[in-house]
């Protein structure tokens, strides 16, 4: 029998612009994206039926063909038709850390790591930009969350650029158990109200590109100056989030009460983030952010920046 255990990272945006839309129904985007030491554990093994199984005992992790792991293995079983009654099938197990539908890419994280575990189980001898390119059928951060590290992520979030890696950087993040933000439903309204400042055309997304790349993040992550990448923290979608969300609106106004180097939602949320320049720090933070909200719906997590997206343990 055979088996692999990988680490898959969750990811934070560092910056989130919203820049137009694209034609095939994505918007265009340029993020920077940032992988975290917060990790699921995946496991695939070998199993003698020709069978994609999933086991997981999170209650809102879905084990059927909806879990983008599932669906990453049934990719790889259609590319390579036979690999299975070859090789055999798979159980993949998913050993959740992460929260879940909380905008750290857990699912896209958990779909990196079974691309990668399965290229070996299943001996495809795939490159890393090959595997990439299939995860880019997944999910917009599946590529990212293969590499991890942190890169500037544009078209749909599926093109890259690594930048310089930040490793002297610690977080706290903060998530209500009760709160979902649905990925359709914030991009769908943010385009409902904010349109009319998208650009027009690819020559418009480019220029902006270029100012993103030429601009002060990128400038204070490759001079690993953490007090001015917490002041260049940005995300477009909080505009919609947040006011739809008034708990997660409130923490975040809390959690940025509480000090640290710069507060941002993730993604399209609800989970929001503090950065701080050393593990000490984060826990005082996060001992702060519990006695300042003493609510047992809200899950608080200290992590680092990390620069690994998807590692093999064992
Ligand atoms: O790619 P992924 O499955 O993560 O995207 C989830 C949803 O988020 C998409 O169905 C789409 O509604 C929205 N999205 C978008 N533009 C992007 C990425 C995601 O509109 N670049």
């Amino acid at each position: 029998m055979r088996l692999y255990s990988l680490l898959a990272a969750a990811k934070i945006n560092l910056y989130l612009e919203v820049v137009g839309h694209r034609g095939d129904g994505f918007h265009e985007l340029i993020m920077v994206m940032q992988s975290i030491s917060l990790a699921d554990r995946v496991t695939v093994r070998s199993i003698g039926v020709d069978d994609i199984r999933v086991r997981c005992d999170h209650p809102l992790v879905p084990r059927d063909e909806t879990n983008l792991a599932y669906r990453a293995a049934a990719l790889l079983a259609q590319r390579f038709p036979g690999v299975m009654a070859k090789l055999g099938g798979v159980e993949i197990t998913l050993e959740k850390h992460i929260p879940v539908g909380a905008g750290l890419a857990g699912g896209s994280g958990n779909a990196a790591a079974v691309l990668v575990g399965l290229d070996m189980l299943w001996q495809l001898g795939l490159t890393q930009a090959e595997l990439q390119d299939l995860g880019a059928r997944l999910g917009s951060d599946v590529p990212f969350c293969i590499g991890g590290g942190t890169a500037i992520a544009t078209g749909r979030g599926e093109q890259l650029d690594a930048l310089p890696g930040v490793d002297h950087l610690y977080l706290v993040l903060a998530k209500y158990e009760s709160e979902f933000v649905s990925t359709p439903w914030a991009y769908t309204t943010y385009r409902a109200n904010f349109e009319p400042t998208y650009l027009a055309d690819e020559a418009g997304f480019a220029a902006r590109r270029s100012q993103v790349k030429s601009g002060a993040m990128v400038a204070a992550i490759a001079g690993q100056d953490g007090v001015a990448i917490g002041q260049q923290l940005y995300n477009d979608l909080e505009k919609v989030v947040l006011p739809a969300h008034p708990k997660t609106a409130q923490l975040k106004t809390t959690l940025a009460s509480l000090g640290g180097l710069g507060t941002l939602m993730s993604g399209s949320g609800p989970t929001v983030f503090t950065l701080v320049g050393s593990q000490a720090e984060a826990e005082a933070l996060a001992q702060r952010l519990k006695a300042a909200l003493p609510d047992p719906d809200l899950g608080v997590w200290t992590a680092r920046f990390s620069s690994a997206g998807v590692q093999l343990v064992g």
